[in-house]
Formats: structure tokens, sequence, C-alpha cells
């Protein structure tokens, strides 16, 4: 938490989703009602120890669609848990469903609000990385506001963030592109700007969508400074220390 400023709680009352009321198939229900307790976070603060068996960096997917992104990283980076969360009850059938028959052994689905999740049950400094790729652009002016990359949540996931942690953004909606640079740059807790494309991450979902439509996707990369040292206990900072770079 940056000093004199209220908690970073976000602002869940704002969502940066629209309900969807989509039926599910019996196989989507099955997957997510006798699959989903097996690769799904236990209520209440997340306890790395208690769901990986381990410590290792902790990475948050917002909003993984279908999961091709998540399941690529953990896959490529064994040594790094990760969590993929979204609203999206289809994709989270699917992505339950895929990572209950195949792995990888450290992806955990979450079927929720992740604004909600990084307020509620992930510590301050947790995190080594966030991955948010294709977020809704709410294209409509009035709809702004409704952005995951805004201040109130920006200044959240910042918090929740160690020290040298990423949030990593991908974007192929240009306002979105300019809001993000504008928000992000603004952060004092932040530095980064654009970066190049994550070479572990399919071309796949609405990113094959953008290139197949001729969008140019924009990357960036705001790394957490330690000035904001605050939102960190001496206990995490010290593991964080040792801990490699996410990617
Ligand atoms: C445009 S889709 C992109 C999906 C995927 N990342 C891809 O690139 O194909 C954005 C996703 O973010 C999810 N989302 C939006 N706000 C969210 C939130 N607060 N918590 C979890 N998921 C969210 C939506 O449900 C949707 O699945």
């Amino acid at each position: 938490m940056t000093a004199g400023r209220p908690a970073p709680e976000g602002n869940a009352a704002v969502r940066t989703f629209k309900a969807r009321r989509g039926r599910l198939s019996a196989t989507q229900r099955t997957a997510l009602e006798v699959l989903g307790p097996g690769v799904d976070l236990p209520a209440g603060p997340l306890d790395a120890l208690e769901v990986f068996g381990r410590v290792a960096p902790l990475v948050l997917e917002v909003g993984p669609g279908f999961g091709h992104a998540a399941l690529a990283y953990a896959a490529a980076h064994a040594a790094h848990d990760v969590v993929a969360i979204d609203v999206h009850t289809r994709g989270v059938a699917h992505l339950v469903a895929t990572v209950a028959s195949t792995g990888p052994p450290n992806l955990r689905v979450v079927e929720g609000d992740a604004v909600e999740l990084l307020a509620e049950r992930l510590a301050p400094g947790s995190l080594a990385a966030v991955h948010l790729f294709f977020p809704d652009p709410w294209p409509k002016r009035a709809h702004h506001g409704r952005r995951f990359v805004r201040p109130d949540v920006v200044d959240l996931v910042a918090g929740r963030l160690r020290p040298g942690g990423s949030l990593l953004v991908a974007t192929d909606h240009c306002g979105y592109a300019k809001q993000a640079r504008a928000v992000l740059g603004a952060h004092p807790a932040l530095r980064g700007g654009t970066c190049p494309r994550p070479p572990w991450r399919p071309v796949a979902g609405y990113e094959a969508k953008a290139l197949a439509a001729g969008r140019p996707v924009l990357e960036l990369r705001y790394t957490r400074t330690g000035r904001d040292s605050g939102a960190v206990s001496p206990t995490n900072a010290a593991a964080n220390s040792s801990r490699p770079t996410t990617t």
C-alpha cells in the first residue's frame, strides 16, 4: 500500500465483466461439479503450501477464457504455481476438464471475480506476476470505468505483487491500450511500458481472432518497484528475494 493512501481493495461493485447466463451442457456441468473441487482453491485466504504442497512463485491469470495461455504458461514453468480465474462458466468448465485429466499439476482454476480474489484471498506481496491477456475492452465511453486496468484495480494488483513482480497485459483494442498505458504509467509503485510478446503464449483465443482481423496487439509489462514496501511483510520480502523473475 502506498503511504498516506487508503488500503488498495479495488471496487468489486463496478464489475469488469458482464454476467452471462449461457446454459451449460451436461459435460460442462459435470466438469464443474465433479472435477472442479479437485483443481480449484479451498475457500478463504490462499495458503499456497496447502494448495500446491510447496511455496513457489505464484502467478495469477485474470480472465483466461478457455485457458490456452494458462495451460501453456504452467506447462512451461513447472517451478511456478498458477491460479487462473474467470467468471465465464463455460470457459472454466473446459479448463477444469483439461486440468483434471492431463494437468499440469501446478495450475488451479477458479470460477469467480478476480477483483474479489485479489482483495479478499490473496495476501499483499504474494504474487510474482499477474497476467491479463485480451481483457474485455468495454469500448463505449460510458463503460470505460469497467475496464480491469483502471486506477482502483491497478492499485489492488500493485499491492498484491511482490517487489520485482510484473503485470503483463496484452490487448488488441487501441482505446484500451491508451487507458492501460496512462493508468499503469501513473501508478507510483509500477515501472514499465511495451515489451516483446511472451514466447510461451500460444496464438489462440482472442489473440488469434485479432490477428486474423489484422489488428495489431500491444504487449505491456509493468514491474512493481520496491518503494511501496508497506504491502510486503518482511517474511514475504525475504522469501521473494531469492525467487526467479517471472516472464
Ligand atoms: C475477451 S475475453 C479473453 C479471454 C482470453 N484471455 C483470451 O485471450 O482468449 C476476457 C475474459 O475475461 C473475463 N473476465 C473479465 N473480468 C473478469 C474478472 N473480474 N474476473 C475474472 N474474469 C474476468 C471474461 O469472463 C472473459 O472470459
